[in-house]
């Protein structure tokens, strides 16, 4: 494979830790979020989160994470659909943010095909209320037939009219279990798994201990206001170790495990 060089319009990453001069390249980006995966996942399941956040703390700028972005967190954003076989994202998210049909562009889909993904990962939304329309972008512009995943106590009459758009999975009774989704996800070979957010999926996450990464870009800006945090609904401590640190100007990129 030819080695890649940066473009022009790429907004410019340089990693700080560990030391690496110079630009760069998509393939040196996602090979440096890689290696936790590789060396503590063992080609099997890999759980990864992202995130954006203002230097205080909040998740949101006028309900909304896209003020908070700036050209590099699109770019890492975007990288880090590479390696995943599904993306699963809460359907607080999917509301708020208006997701439509997620496809990864070409450039992303060959560097996919090339190392045995499928051109285009699978889509799948947590939700235990099953307000979404199957009418919606999301699920008919979708390149890849999405996934809901849900708890036994949502409403059946709405699991039956989604079930025409989307495979509806059954995750825990009374609550959602991220376990069972996680070996649901599996068991139809989708073992690497991005998550997008929202807050409350994280926090459920955390909150159940099956989560293997947090990627947070710190984005330079004091936002104040109420806007919320990164992670909804979990209390108590949990320990993060700093794998990597990147940086496009003041915008930082901290890639952590947890322990
Ligand atoms: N800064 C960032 O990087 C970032 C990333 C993502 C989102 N956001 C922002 O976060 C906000 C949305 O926050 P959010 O916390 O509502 O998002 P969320 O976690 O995506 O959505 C919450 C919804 O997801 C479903 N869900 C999550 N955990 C569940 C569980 N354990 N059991 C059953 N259902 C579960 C529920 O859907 P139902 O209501 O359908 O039951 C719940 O209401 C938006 O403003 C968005 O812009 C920011």
């Amino acid at each position: 494979m030819a080695a890649e060089t940066v473009a022009d319009t790429d907004p410019a990453i340089e990693s700080i830790a560990p030391a690496r001069p110079g630009e760069l390249h998509d393939d040196a980006i996602i090979d440096g979020y890689e290696r936790g995966a590789r060396e503590h996942g063992a080609g099997g399941r890999w759980v990864r989160v992202n995130f954006v956040t203002s230097a205080d703390g909040s998740a949101t700028v006028e309900g909304l994470s896209g003020g908070l972005s700036d050209a590099a967190d699109k770019r890492v954003f975007a990288l880090l659909r590479r390696p995943c076989d599904v993306v699963v994202v809460g359907a607080g998210t999917i509301r708020a943010e208006g997701y439509g049909g997620m496809r990864v562009d070409e450039a992303s889909e060959r560097w996919r095909v090339s190392r045995g993904f499928a051109a285009q990962p699978t889509l799948a939304i947590v939700s235990g209320g099953l307000d979404l329309d199957p009418a919606s972008d999301v699920f008919t512009q979708a390149p890849v037939r999405p996934i809901i995943l849900t708890n036994g106590s949502s409403p059946v009459v709405r699991r039956e009219r989604l079930g025409a758009v989307a495979d509806v999975i059954v995750c825990g009774e009374a609550s959602f279990d991220t376990a069972t989704a996680l070996d649901a996800l599996a068991d139809r070979g989708l073992k690497r798994v991005h998550c997008e957010g929202g807050p409350h999926l994280f926090g459920t996450f955390v909150r159940q201990g099956t989560l293997d990464e947090l990627c947070l870009t710190v984005s330079p800006v004091l936002e104040g206001g109420a806007g919320q945090r990164i992670i909804g609904g979990a209390e108590g401590e949990r320990g993060l170790g700093l794998e990597q640190v990147l940086r496009s100007g003041g915008t930082l990129f901290l890639q952590y495990r947890v322990l």
